[in-house]
């Protein structure tokens, strides 16, 4: 059956937060909530995609730019359709949508232990980076 890849809006907020929550390599905090995704899709518009297979969601990605460097997130595929190209397309169309809007290079944060993934973005030609680490800051509660 085929799955089509279209732009993520935010009636697909329930289906997405679902899919993320089964999988391990996603971590979900207080930027996860419908408010927060909500204004994510409306400062990157056209960015983020989802997979649906028969009207069924079987992959998401986020997607967006700081008008210097593009960043994905959360990519995921609903394990029973892993292996089939989903992962490979949804990332193509977000570096599509980042190449048209004029960035030239982008990041991802993946955690370490996340050994799955990182077997994935290295096969799909992107640099696990060993010259970085990332710092975070909390400003204030939301
Ligand atoms: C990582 C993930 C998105 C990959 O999605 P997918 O749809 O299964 O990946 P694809 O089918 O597009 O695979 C693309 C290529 O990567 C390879 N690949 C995928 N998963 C792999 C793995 N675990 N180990 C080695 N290679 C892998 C595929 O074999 C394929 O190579 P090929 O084109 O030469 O055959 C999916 O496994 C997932 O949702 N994982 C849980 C969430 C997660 O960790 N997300 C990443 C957060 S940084």
């Amino acid at each position: 059956m085929t799955v089509v890849i279209q732009p993520m809006t935010i009636a697909d907020y329930t289906a997405v937060r679902a899919l993320w929550e089964t999988c391990d390599g996603v971590g979900l905090n207080d930027a996860d909530q419908p408010e927060a995704i909500g204004a994510y899709l409306q400062r990157n518009p056209g960015m983020s995609f989802v997979a649906r297979q028969d009207g069924s969601l079987v992959g998401a990605v986020l997607c967006g730019h700081d008008s210097r460097r593009g960043y994905l997130n959360h990519l995921a595929v609903h394990p029973a359709h892993r292996g089939e190209g989903i992962g490979r397309r949804l990332v193509a169309h977000c570096l599509e949508a980042l190449k048209e809007a004029g960035i030239a290079k982008c990041h991802l944060f993946i955690f370490t232990n996340n050994q799955a993934g990182r077997a994935f973005w290295r096969k799909i030609g992107w640099e696990l980076r060993d010259d970085l680490t990332v710092a975070s800051h909390i400003l204030s509660a939301r």
